[in-house]
């Protein structure tokens, strides 16, 4: 696989390069709340900046469904990253025009996903975006550093790099780099900590890992569904009874541990009643929204003595003050163990920072939530096979 080195190597000053990132940041409005992967796409912008090329950049932001879902706007996004680059970033239309621009020069085109062809499942439509984009930037290579969404097969991810010579840019080189230690042989043990809400999304990644792991820890929205496996009440919580004989069959492995205790709600609010209740005492009209003291004391007993650790997801609903404790439990747990730790993206890396734990604390901090989970369920992705071509 190229790099962006190589190609800085070759030579890079008054040529047009294509920039693949993922900037899809969580926004209030128009105000950012956490520009982790704008800052992650610093670092390979600027070093094919500062070697003189002419940077076009593609991203996108969230899922619009069409280009006047103008809350899906680039700009607050081109505004923080010229910010962060020291120089403007301008935000060019889909169908350009492309500004005149000067050696060391980036710009952003508007949200990818605004054209339909992006994410066909239409090869040919694809492809024919793919050939726009060349023709549009007339770059002559294409730099892939948006690792967040190299699992998707799309036009501005996968099908470029079929038109142009590909690179891949610093941020997907470390990202692989060190999820290939978690899927080689990580030293044990291997804890891996999961949350969120749903076990349907992450059933594949579970059963990938339960082989693996040491351990594995389960918060957040899906303990629910665990606990009814194991015949508990579980109230009003979130739970997906058709997932309850899978629940089951996973937990005959032996190393899912469960909380012991929950943080349950008389509704989803962040002034709703609560109380801290053992999980075998969740009533009807209660909805367990955090894992409890208890839990955080026995998933901190495990990671201490862990030499690798994994973690996705949430093990509460952080973003309200009430149930913030379970998740700030763990990842103060996991920063305070002497193991390799990886957070996995997504809302886990946006809680970090959120909860204004040390980012310095873990080994690694992931750009990509569904990127790395499909690594590490061994799944092909798409945005870097076609790299490594
Ligand atoms: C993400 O937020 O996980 C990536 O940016 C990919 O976004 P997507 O799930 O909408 O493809």
């Amino acid at each position: 696989m190229k790099t962006v080195s190589d190609l800085v190597d070759e030579g890079v000053a008054g040529r047009t390069v294509l920039v693949r990132s993922d900037l899809n940041v969580p926004l209030d409005g128009e105000t950012i709340t956490d520009d982790g992967r704008i800052r992650a796409s610093v670092p390979t912008l600027s070093e094919l900046s500062g070697a003189g090329a002419k940077v076009v950049v593609t991203a996108h932001l969230g899922r619009p469904t069409s280009s006047s879902d103008t809350e899906f706007s680039l700009a607050p996004v081109a505004a923080r990253l010229g910010e962060l680059l020291g120089a403007p970033v301008k935000l060019v239309p889909l169908d350009g025009p492309l500004p005149n621009l000067h050696d060391g020069d980036v710009v952003l085109l508007e949200n990818i996903r605004f054209d339909p062809r992006e994410t066909s499942k239409n090869d040919d439509d694809r492809a024919a975006f793919a050939k726009h984009l060349a023709d549009l930037t007339g770059a002559e290579a294409f730099v892939s550093d948006g690792f967040g969404v190299v699992h998707r097969k799309q036009a501005s991810v996968y099908d470029v790099a079929e038109d142009l010579a590909g690179y891949a840019g610093g941020l997907v080189l470390s990202e692989v780099e060190v999820l290939r230690t978690l899927t080689g042989a990580p030293e044990r043990p291997y804890v891996v900590v999961l949350g969120g809400s749903k076990v349907s999304d992450k059933l594949a990644v579970i059963e990938a890992l339960l082989p693996k792991v040491d351990s594995l820890l389960v918060g957040g929205g899906m303990c629910f569904t665990f606990l009814a496996a194991q015949g508990y009440g579980v109230g009003s919580s979130l739970l997906e009874s058709e997932q309850i004989d899978n629940a089951r069959k996973l937990l005959e492995s032996g190393k899912i541990v469960l909380p012991t205790d929950v943080v349950v709600a008389d509704r989803f609010a962040a002034d709703a009643a609560t109380r801290t209740v053992p999980v075998d005492g969740i009533e009807d009209g209660w909805m367990g929204l955090d894992i409890g003291p208890e839990s955080v004391t026995e998933f901190a007993a495990v990671l201490s003595t862990a030499k690798t650790v994994f973690w996705n997801g949430p093990m509460g609903v952080f973003e309200l003050a009430p149930f913030a404790e379970g998740t700030r439990g763990v990842a103060q747990a996991i920063v305070s163990s002497s193991a390799f730790s990886v957070v996995g993206g997504g809302d886990s890396a946006a809680a970090v920072r959120a909860l204004g734990l040390p980012e310095d604390g873990f080994s690694h901090i992931s750009t990509g939530g569904g990127a790395s989970l499909e690594f590490l369920e061994g799944k092909t992705l798409p945005g870097v096979a076609v790299l490594e071509r």
